[in-house]
């Protein structure tokens, strides 16, 4: 039987999403910016933060694999769909919804520099510092977390409690069978 157990409650998510909104907004003034998110676990937080942006935007989204074993991330970092949107000469927020070992984050930040960004950060509402293999700079965190599996708000454990409006760790997962195919 897997457990959940209440990690960050939906109020304290809205509270954060609105103060990362916030600055975000005062950092780009009126800057036209793409919002970038990463499929499949950014996209709640996404349609959270754009709605309390008061800026000009356009919204795209890339697709990558990156934990293709069970609560573990793998090394390898595959894109599996760019944006549509022109990038060039373009302010880009890539929108996270965890940065781990932070090489999805390291990928991404490259690509959209290859591609001939102006600028790019990133905004991931959850850090897991603890297992850090890189050392990509985060410009925008929400919380800072421990070393838990975490789901609910778009994050996913099988593809599973992607809908819970707070953000719950999970014990009790059993990896063979319960392997990970998160974004791909
Ligand atoms: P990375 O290890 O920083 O490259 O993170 C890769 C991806 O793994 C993140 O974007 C998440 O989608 C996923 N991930 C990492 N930790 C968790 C977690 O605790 N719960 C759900 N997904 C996670
Ligand atoms: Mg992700």
């Amino acid at each position: 039987m897997t457990n959940l157990r209440l990690a960050i409650s939906e109020e304290e998510i809205q509270e954060c999403v609105e103060r990362l909104a916030r600055l975000i907004q005062a950092d780009y003034k009126n800057q036209p910016l793409l919002v970038v998110g990463a499929l499949n676990g950014s996209f709640v937080f996404l349609s959270d933060l754009i709605r309390r942006m008061n800026l000009p935007i356009q919204v795209d989204f890339i697709r990558l694999s990156s934990y293709d074993a069970a609560l573990k991330s793998s090394g390898d970092v595959r894109l599996h769909h760019g944006v549509r949107t022109p990038v060039v000469g373009k302010n880009v927020l890539v929108v996270e919804d965890i940065v781990d070992t932070g090489l999805t984050a390291q990928f991404i930040r490259k690509y959209f520099e290859e591609e001939g960004a102006a600028t790019v950060s990133i905004c991931s509402l959850l850090d897991k510092p603890a297992r850090r293999l890189t050392s990509v700079t985060v410009e925008y965190v929400g919380f800072e977390v421990p070393d838990q599996f975490l789901v609910g708000y778009g994050l996913d454990y099988n593809q599973q409690y992607r809908e819970l409006r707070d953000i719950y760790s999970i014990e009790g997962v059993v990896d063979s069978g319960g392997r990970v195919t998160e974004d791909i």
